[in-house]
């Protein structure tokens, strides 16, 4: 579904993103594992297009979108939750989920939203500055989701949040996951949070993806080991 070949991404003369090349199925959850300042953010940034790739190829589906601008890109299936979050404050809820489809065609949100998120239909006129950590998270996972991505791209999705709300975030995918088969990827620092979600981890350095396990060969030791400092 995700198709990822040879990817370099640059700041200026200073390649930051070192030949990526992976892929990632049709109802798959990947995990891209990595400290701060590995690269976790540029690889997301070049998937989505607000980072221009220095070569390499990108497809979704078949279809190649190297080229593609960001909205261009969310057309064509992919679906971006950045590190940090990013929603309105001063917007409602339903408000900000409504920013997710500025340039759809059918501009009704998915009711499907709201059955897997039930706590941001309670709170769809509430400001979302006035949401919690965890709600706002949930409030970008359900932003970037009313336009039915194929894929969706999680940049550490639990940065920021308390262990008891993580866990939520863990079922949270694995239930957008059995009810509309997509593909995830998500990056994280935490080992625990992944392991819950993830079919198949990489972890990434300097740039470069260094370690792939699938699910049933994840050594936790080692895979601990390169997110120690
Ligand atoms: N705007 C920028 N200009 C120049 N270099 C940058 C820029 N943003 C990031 N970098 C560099 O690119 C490398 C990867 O950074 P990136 O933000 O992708 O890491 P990360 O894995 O997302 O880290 P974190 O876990 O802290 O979010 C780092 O060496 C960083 O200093
Ligand atoms: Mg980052």
């Amino acid at each position: 579904m995700l198709s990822v070949t040879d990817l370099c991404v640059s700041y200026g003369q200073s390649e930051a993103i070192h030949s990526i090349s992976f892929e990632a199925r049709k109802n798959e959850t990947v995990a891209v594992m990595g400290r701060n300042g590995m690269g976790k953010t540029t690889l997301f940034k070049s998937l989505i297009g607000i980072l221009p790739l220095k070569s390499g190829h990108v497809s979704v589906d078949g279809a190649d979108i190297s080229k593609e601008e960001s909205f261009r890109r969310v057309a064509k299936g992919v679906g971006y939750v950045p590190q940090g979050r990013m929603i309105f404050p001063t917007l409602t809820v339903e408000e900000n989920l409504r920013t997710g489809l500025e340039n759809a065609k059918e501009k009704v949100i998915p009711e499907d939203i709201y059955t897997m998120f039930p706590v941001l239909f309670e709170m769809r006129h509430r400001k979302g500055g006035n949401l919690s950590g965890g709600q706002q998270q949930q409030l970008a996972i359900g932003r970037a989701l009313v336009t039915n991505p194929k894929v969706l791209l999680l940049d550490e999705p639990t940065e920021g949040i308390q262990p008891s709300i993580i866990k939520d975030i863990a079922k949270a995918l694995n239930e957008i996951r059995r009810l509309r088969e997509i593909t995830i990827v998500v990056s994280e620092q935490v080992f625990s949070f992944a392991l819950e979600v993830a079919d198949r981890m990489f972890v990434i350095e300097g740039g470069r993806f260094v370690h792939e396990a699938d699910r049933a060969n994840i050594d936790p030791a080692r895979i601990k080991q390169y997110l120690s400092v």
